[in-house]
């Protein structure tokens, strides 16, 4: 495996014109960065979860939208406008939960109706932005949860919500992050079945940075906290409903029940941009189903075969079994009393 750490590896990076994507399928045996220089390409990359996580995700598009500019407009300065916005249609049906996917592109569709004198330039300074400002509102979102965390033995926390899926520093792992300077606290990490990104990605990262982690199989989260060992589960979101109903990884609402029954809070970690202002609740959020072929052993992967797989890869936890929120623009406790809305005023 490469060596590298924290500081250095990011899930994304942009050189001018091409977009750099760590093949995250690969991880941890494998570091290798796939270039992309066109709408299409990254299209691929997200579907394909080269490229994960939420913010990642919306982050990614953005460049995917730069890129299309920067072809179109060399190609057609006269008709760019509606190429650009195909591209967009098609970079929207990339993955269908994560509202930061849907939130970039319509930041970067702004751009397409107003007079711009070098138009390559102003989209790569938006998607730019957006990167730089997802980076800001993890380091904040880091502090404002580890004060949450004072006094906190232990905690545990579900996929990979850390610099692989985000801009950099985290989510849920940001503030994992924050909390592991200020005092020293139990990090455990379930394995996140079927696609482990807690087994391949969390305990690399957290590795990587010098956080002593310690790893689970999902199946043993109840014994763990029956155990008194942990006192917040942590984790990110891929987008909350107006109310606070949140839909993350599979396996989250399985932890928010569990943590109900055992005493354990419950800290959802995410950006204002994953929140869906337009549904009320959690009931409208479309939950993606992927291939059965990701889970299935493959020996049944055949045609006939009397054995076939579930696999919706996202559920949605109600805002009653979530004790915190915290977003870059403050923390709601306690959300199912009081919901989001109170955040909208300040965006
Ligand atoms: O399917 P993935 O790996 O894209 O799912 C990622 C998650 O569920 C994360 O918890 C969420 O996107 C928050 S990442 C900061």
């Amino acid at each position: 495996m490469t060596q590298a750490n924290n500081k250095t590896i990011q899930a994304l990076q942009w050189t001018g014109n091409v977009l750099k994507v760590l093949d995250q399928r690969q991880l941890p045996e494998t570091l290798v960065y796939d270039d992309y220089r066109d709408a299409a390409g990254v299209m691929e990359a997200i579907a394909g979860m080269r490229v994960r996580g939420a913010p990642a995700i919306g982050i990614a598009a953005a460049y995917g939208v730069a890129l299309s500019v920067i072809l179109h407009y060399a190609e057609d300065p006269a008709h760019w406008r509606q190429k650009v916005a195909a591209d967009i249609d098609r970079l929207a049906t990339s993955r269908p939960t994560a509202v930061n996917l849907f939130w970039a592109l319509a930041e970067m569709k702004t751009l397409l109706t107003q007079p711009l004198t070098d138009p390559p330039a102003a989209f790569i300074a938006r998607a730019e932005k957006i990167h730089a400002d997802d980076i800001a509102a993890n380091i904040k979102m880091g502090e404002l949860g580890a004060d949450l965390l004072t006094g906190a033995k232990g905690v545990m926390t579900h996929c990979n919500t850390g610099t692989l899926a985000t801009g950099g520093y985290g989510t849920a792992l940001g503030v994992i992050r924050s909390a592991c300077q200020r005092q020293p606290v139990n990090v455990y990490a379930g394995e996140t079945r079927p696609w482990l990104q807690g087994a391949r990605l969390t305990v690399w990262e957290l590795a990587q940075d010098g956080i002593p982690v310690t790893l689970l199989a999902d199946s043993a989260a109840a014994w763990l906290m029956k155990s008194g060992a942990i006192d917040w589960v942590i984790v990110g979101a891929d987008r909350i409903a107006a109310n606070g109903d949140t839909a993350n990884k599979i396996g989250t609402y399985s932890l928010a029940v569990l943590a109900r029954q055992h005493g354990v809070k419950v800290m959802v970690v995410a950006p204002t941009s994953t929140i869906d202002w337009a549904i009320e609740n959690g009931s409208r959020i479309e939950i993606e189903q992927r291939n059965q072929n990701e889970l299935l052993p493959a020996c049944y992967i055949k045609k006939g075969s009397l054995v076939s797989a579930w696999n919706p890869v996202f559920d949605i936890t109600p805002a009653e079994l979530i004790s915190a929120i915290v977003t870059e623009r403050g923390v709601v406790l306690n959300p199912a009393e009081q919901g989001m809305r109170g955040l909208q005023n300040d965006i």
